[in-house]
């Protein structure tokens, strides 16, 4: 196998609210994450004292990111992809001053990661935001959390800017029309002219995070992130190439807001026909012409798109609702696996917005069996990442430019969708069980010295 380039930046992706716990320590405020304990797909719960939800300890990365650290550094990561908790920042997140505490400890984890040589890729937000913004504007629908994000995004910028070289603003921007309370801090039912009100704001907010990080840090890129849910058609019966371009544009349309600074011309005639006014003023349209200076994206499968309503059998996934491709095997999650298609989505995405491409997340959930002799045995992830390795190569060979490759949850973590324990990720083996049983001890499985080679030839080894 061909050597990666060498500047390849090699490594893993997590999230505060699925690693950290110490969810109420150093000032942090509630997050809407805290009143999911059963994942994005559950019921919102507001906290009562003794409620068990598992991302209050989660993995206590909060505690133990020097061992995690020095595991990662041992596989030789160049970079970790992790995010900032906005609540540990601004706790209720309209406050004008920034909590110390919480600025202090990313200082720490900065200050850690550069003394091995590892590079912080930074998510503004993963995932949750303060729920003091929910319960007190509604979310993402009201204008003025542009002004709290910005708050936010430039109190980072400015404190962080000296570590931080590599930053991403939206986990998953596209995710909020799949769950709304988790993307813009809205209830599931909302109106879809609600929806894209609030998603607009948030597509201006990350506009104003790209301007103001050009101005303050002059060294660093910033790059958006979606959620990579590409449709094949499932025959091609051209009604079936239309619904599938439909499909395609509906995540493809936040990469075209935010690679090509505007709406995209299929948009208008959507909220026509859906009867959506968007309110859009003079000065959101000069900021969204702020464009990202690379595109990131998540990739765990692909899926297929049909007109004929009888062919609907639809799969609930992680986020998506997709109709299963017959030519392709499953996870245990359901999850089709489909390495090609990385392949695909690279090319696509590079023929479409020709600008770096970061893989921010890829990665197989499985569940592991620790042996007797300590050993975890995890044949399947290695296949599967060294499958979907594989193909990046191709793309590199097809003329793709590659930043990196940060695999899901190079430490097992909390799942998103379900808030399990049991739907691992990692190369690192954490002790810890769905109910919060364990003694979080780490240890490494077979995979943890695959990708430890992959890395050290420069992906020679796969
Ligand atoms: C992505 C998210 O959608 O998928 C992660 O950005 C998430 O936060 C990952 O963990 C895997 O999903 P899950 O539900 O298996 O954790």
């Amino acid at each position: 196998m061909q050597r990666f380039p060498d500047n390849f930046l090699w490594g893993g992706a997590i999230a505060a609210n699925q690693v950290e716990g110490a969810y109420r320590e150093g000032g942090k405020g509630l997050s809407t994450s805290d009143v999911q304990p059963q994942g994005i797909f559950g019921p919102i719960t507001p906290r009562k004292d003794g409620d068990f939800n598992i991302k209050d300890v989660a993995i206590d990365f909060y505690h133990r990111y020097p061992e995690d650290l020095a595991l990662m550094a041992e596989m030789g990561f160049r970079c970790l992809r992790t995010s900032i908790a906005w609540s540990r920042i601004f706790p209720k997140g309209d406050e004008t001053e920034a909590n110390e505490a919480g600025l202090a400890f990313y200082d720490a984890l900065f200050d850690a990661m550069a003394s091995h040589g590892i590079e912080p890729v930074i998510t503004l937000s993963h995932y949750e935001m303060p729920l003091g913004l929910v319960q007190r504007y509604g979310g993402w629908q009201d204008r003025r959390l542009i002004t709290f994000f910005g708050r936010y995004a430039n109190t980072v910028f400015k404190r962080f800017g000296h570590r931080v070289k590599y930053w991403l603003t939206f986990n998953e921007i596209n995710m909020s029309l799949h769950a709304p309370f988790t993307g813009v801090g809205m209830a599931a039912d909302s109106s879809a002219q609600a929806i894209y009100q609030a998603i607009h704001h948030q597509l201006v907010a990350s506009a104003r995070a790209v301007r103001d990080c050009h101005a303050m840090l002059p060294d660093a890129q910033i790059g958006n992130m979606l959620l990579g849910g590409i449709v094949y058609p499932l025959s091609c019966h051209p009604d079936d190439m239309l619904e599938t371009l439909r499909q395609n544009r509906q995540w493809l349309f936040f990469g075209d807001v935010q690679a090509h600074g505007s709406y995209p011309a299929y948009m208008e005639r959507f909220f026509r026909e859906q009867q959506i006014q968007l309110e859009i003023s003079q000065q959101d349209l000069a900021d969204l012409q702020h464009t990202v200076d690379f595109i990131s994206f998540s990739y765990y499968m692909s899926g297929c798109a049909t007109a004929d309503p009888a062919l609907q059998q639809r799969l609930r996934s992680n986020i998506l609702d997709i109709v299963p491709n017959p030519h392709l095997p499953s996870s245990e999650w359901g999850w089709q696996i489909d390495p090609q298609g990385l392949r695909y989505l690279l090319n696509l995405l590079y023929d479409r917005y020709r600008k770096p491409l970061f893989i921010v997340e890829n990665g197989l959930g499985a569940r592991d069996v620790v042996a007797e002799d300590g050993s975890i045995q995890d044949d399947y992830r290695i296949r599967y990442l060294n499958d979907h390795l594989l193909q990046v190569a191709q793309a590199l060979q097809d003329g793709v430019e590659v930043m990196g490759y940060t695999s899901w949850g190079p430490i097992d973590l909390v799942s998103a969708s379900k808030a399990q324990m049991s739907k691992r990720y990692g190369f690192i083996y954490v002790d810890r069980d769905d109910d919060g049983q364990g003694s979080l001890k780490r240890l490494r499985k077979k995979s943890f010295f695959w990708y430890r080679d992959v890395i050290a030839s420069q992906g020679a080894s796969l």
